[in-house]
């Protein structure tokens, strides 16, 4: 088996962004670009805002698009003011999720331990998640990028370790992802900032989630991990990313507003 097996994902993760009424005009202006056949190539995800994840499900369901939310809590149900269940999002058909993004962890205090939680909760409720990694400028400076890397994931792993074998799930709706786990490198120097990690950079971090991976869970699961890239990925560095062995899609943010652009973003991706 060659790497080139693992069929790539593009997730635009929205942030706080995207207005209801914008959702409609969103999709009919993204499917405009979408090549033809591109799903035999791509997995395409949307992480919406809790608030825009049903219109956003109406539109991308028949679409065959994955919806996901950007957070969800650890808890099953309780006295957790602002924050939504596991259950709350499958309530509405919602079956991914990012967990420990940068800016959760930066504005909302998440820890390792809260990433690893979700991580958990996440897979006992059969939703995908997105678990986001990776190190700030100070730490790639002083050259801690693999050990903060290996720390985060290490804890999420070890959870997840202790909850059970993983295994690749079913799809319950058209355009869900069956993977147990993404992974998504996203450097926070990188994210916003417009200053992409190179290439090798990018790849060099890869090779090392799928290496810690594989110490952890076998080499034939992490052969089949899909680690996506976020950080200031756009039109210019999407194909050049997808060409690394070991970078399997993409997290994209600002790029991923405009419908257009994500659209040709997706239709560079080749299995
Ligand atoms: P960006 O964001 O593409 O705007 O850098 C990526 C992310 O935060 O997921």
């Amino acid at each position: 088996m060659s790497a080139s097996k693992r069929k790539k994902l593009l997730a635009g993760n929205w942030k706080m962004n995207i207005r209801l009424a914008e959702v409609e005009p969103f999709f009919t202006a993204f499917s405009d670009v979408l090549k033809a056949g591109q799903s035999d190539h791509v997995d395409i995800l949307f992480a919406a805002p809790f608030t825009q994840l049903n219109a956003t499900l109406a539109a991308s369901r028949a679409r065959g698009f994955a919806v996901g939310a950007q957070n969800m809590h650890f808890e099953a149900s309780g006295a957790f003011t602002g924050e939504v269940s596991a259950a709350m999002l499958t309530d509405i058909g919602v079956r991914t999720t990012l967990v420990g993004h940068s800016e959760r962890r930066q504005y909302f205090a998440e820890s390792d331990e809260a990433v690893a939680k979700k991580t958990v909760t996440a897979l006992a409720n059969a939703i995908t998640p997105v678990v986001c990694v990776g190190e700030t400028l100070e730490e790639r400076k002083s050259g801690a990028t693999f050990q903060v890397v290996s720390r985060q994931l290490e804890t999420v792993f070890k959870a997840v370790k202790n909850h059970g074998p993983l295994a690749n799930r079913e799809a319950f709706y058209p355009g869900d992802l069956t993977d147990s786990i993404v992974i998504a490198y996203e450097p926070v120097w990188a994210i916003g900032t417009g200053l992409s990690a190179t290439l090798e950079q990018a790849q060099e971090v890869h090779g090392f989630i799928r290496k810690v991976c594989g110490d952890i869970f076998g080499a034939e699961f992490s052969f089949r991990l899909r680690i996506l890239y976020g950080g200031s990925a756009n039109l210019a560095n999407i194909a050049g990313l997808l060409a690394q062995p070991d970078i399997d899609g993409g997290l994209v943010g600002g790029a991923s507003l405009k419908p257009a652009d994500f659209a040709t973003m997706c239709n560079a991706a080749k299995r």
